[in-house]
């Protein structure tokens, strides 16, 4: 599976744009999480592409990006997603891992990774339970929180 994640240029924003999550309510749209990346110097994000189509986007919030960058850095994803076409092929659970392993590699100190997700029908709580992600019981902004371990590594 050729899975990769690319920077966004002028040339590709316009069709990261267009991807919609569905259902919709679980996650913002790719736009609004560029432009909101625009004012967080935490944001770091990519386009997750399948050989040489962008089919979704990951943004993380990266706390040593800030400055003055704090003593412990914390890393946690902020937004996933995969264009409705493209979902159910395995194309998010590659890109997640390779999300992953990319946080191992730029943050070899890093003890864990959070996510958290909106509760509901199709909530994606069990997508990240299957790689590893354990819910930690706290809700925040009507969010669960998920935590995966990065030491030692997991699994799955
Ligand atoms: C959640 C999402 C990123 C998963 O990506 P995907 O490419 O569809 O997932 P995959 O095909 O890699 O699925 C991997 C596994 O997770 C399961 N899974 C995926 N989405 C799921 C969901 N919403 N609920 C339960 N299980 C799910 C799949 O059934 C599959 O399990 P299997 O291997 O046992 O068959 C994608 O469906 C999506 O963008 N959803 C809408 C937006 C969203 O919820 N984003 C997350 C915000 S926190």
């Amino acid at each position: 599976m050729n899975i990769s994640l690319r920077e966004i240029t002028a040339d590709t924003v316009r069709a990261v744009c267009k991807l919609v999550a569905e259902p919709a309510g679980y996650v913002a749209p790719n736009a609004i999480s560029i432009a909101e990346a625009y004012f967080y110097p935490e944001a770091w994000f990519r386009a997750i592409y399948a050989g040489e189509e962008p089919i979704g986007f990951v943004m993380l919030e990266d706390s040593s990006q800030r400055r003055p960058a704090p003593a412990q850095a914390e890393v946690s994803l902020w937004r996933f997603m995969i264009d409705a076409k493209h979902k159910g092929k395995g194309y998010g659970r590659a890109a997640l891992r390779l999300v992953i392993a990319d946080v191992r590699r730029r943050h070899p100190g890093l003890a864990t990774f959070a996510t958290s997700c909106v509760p509901g029908p199709a909530s994606p709580r069990p997508f990240y339970e299957s790689l590893g992600f354990v819910c930690t019981g706290e809700i925040v902004d009507d969010e669960e929180v998920l935590v995966l371990r990065l030491d030692p590594p997991p699994t799955p």
